[in-house]
């Protein structure tokens, strides 16, 4: 069955190759340590570069998100303890944690619940803002010259199709077996609809550790849920499985009323979807690069 997942890294590299962009941990998906340890970060061009109006050494949308929401504070000699400003700043090891760059520490500070960036009374920046330095990180944290290159110069865009796809649990559905279990990352109802039967699932999907996970990888390995509020106020609670699938089956319950909320909650974290949906087929949407405005997979909080 191995065969299918390369069948659909096929169709990944070559939505890629046409954007001329980076491939090469498409083929290593045990490659899991991009996400929280980007390596090399000279790894672009030297100093300097061609475009003189790019000093950051940042890509446009980190560079606009730093200057709008941090810089209040974060210049060199400001009210916060280090610089958020260039490149290196954002590639230098935090000094709370230097197992950790700043940049990955500006997220979790962003995403804090007790210890937000920017501090209160601030306003808090919107999730897909957090999402943008996100998938840059993600991403290894590519230089960029803001306004200097044609390409868009950007992380942002949803269904790019450009972003590097990891498999974070390095584990692939390679089994026949039918269930709730099955085919992590791929859209359920897509397939369940083509069955000549009723539809199994009226909800289904995959909850996963980082934006672009190649499908048929496993997402978490359980300990949160999905929790759904449909349009008549009715609250389903679904446990995410050993594969990170979560899903609502036909026989054990009636059709929800669309629209469709939904969140999934860890350890009483939760990370909401604010824009309610008219379909279950979770990860129709929540594809390896995120498809109709979505930004990639569903993340664990
Ligand atoms: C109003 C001023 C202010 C703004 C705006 C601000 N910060 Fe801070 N920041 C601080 C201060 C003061 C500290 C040190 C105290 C603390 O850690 O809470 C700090 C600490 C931090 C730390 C902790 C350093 C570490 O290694 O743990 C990070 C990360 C951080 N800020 C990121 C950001 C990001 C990202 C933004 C913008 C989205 C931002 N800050 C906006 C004032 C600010
Ligand atoms: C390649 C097609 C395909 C995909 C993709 C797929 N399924 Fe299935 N699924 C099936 C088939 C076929 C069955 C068996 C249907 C039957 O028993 O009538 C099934 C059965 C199930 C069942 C058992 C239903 C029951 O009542 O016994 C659940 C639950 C389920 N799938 C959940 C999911 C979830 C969640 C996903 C997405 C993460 C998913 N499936 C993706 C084809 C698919
Ligand atoms: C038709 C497309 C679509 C479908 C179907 C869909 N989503 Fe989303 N989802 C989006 C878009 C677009 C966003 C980003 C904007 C927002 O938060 O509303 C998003 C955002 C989210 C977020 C927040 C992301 C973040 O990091 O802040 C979560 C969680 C989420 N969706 C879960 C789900 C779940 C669970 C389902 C299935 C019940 C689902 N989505 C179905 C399009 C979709």
């Amino acid at each position: 069955m191995s065969h299918i997942s390369h069948v659909l890294l096929g169709a990944a590299l070559g939505g890629a190759a046409v954007g001329a962009c980076y491939v090469g941990p498409i083929d290593r998906p045990s490659d899991t340590t991009s996400k929280t340890n980007p390596t090399d970060p000279q790894g672009g061009d030297g100093p300097g570069g061609s475009g003189g109006d790019a000093p950051s050494g940042l890509p446009c949308d980190i560079e606009e998100l730093f200057a709008k929401r941090c810089r209040a504070c974060h210049t060199a000699g400001g009210a916060a303890p280090m610089p958020l400003v260039t490149y290196d700043d954002l590639t230098a090891p935090s000094k709370a944690d230097p197992s950790k760059t700043n940049a990955v520490r500006s997220i979790e500070r962003l995403r804090s619940p007790t210890s937000p960036m920017p501090p209160e009374p601030l306003e808090r920046p919107s999730s897909a803002e957090i999402v943008v330095l996100e998938k840059w990180v993600g991403a290894g944290m590519p230089r960029g010259e803001c306004g200097a290159t044609g390409d868009g110069g950007g992380a942002t865009g949803s269904g790019g199709g450009d972003a590097p796809v990891v498999c974070t649990s390095d584990t692939f559905w390679t089994s026949n077996r039918r269930g709730p279990t099955m085919q992590p990352g791929r859209a359920c109802i897509t397939c369940h609809e083509s069955e000549e039967d009723d539809p199994v699932v009226w909800v289904g999907g995959t909850v996963y550790p980082t934006l672009h996970e190649q499908d048929g990888c496993y997402g978490i390995a359980g300990g949160a849920s999905v929790v759904i509020t449909d349009a008549a106020g009715r609250v389903v609670t679904l446990p995410v499985g050993a594969t990170g699938n979560f899903s609502l089956s036909a026989e054990r319950s009636a059709p929800l009323t669309m629209p469709i909320r939904a969140k999934v909650v860890r350890n009483g974290v939760e990370r909401a979807m604010n824009t309610p949906q008219m379909s279950g087929n979770c990860n129709a949407c929540h594809t390896e690069q995120g498809a109709n405005g979505a930004p990639g997979r569903i993340l664990v909080p």
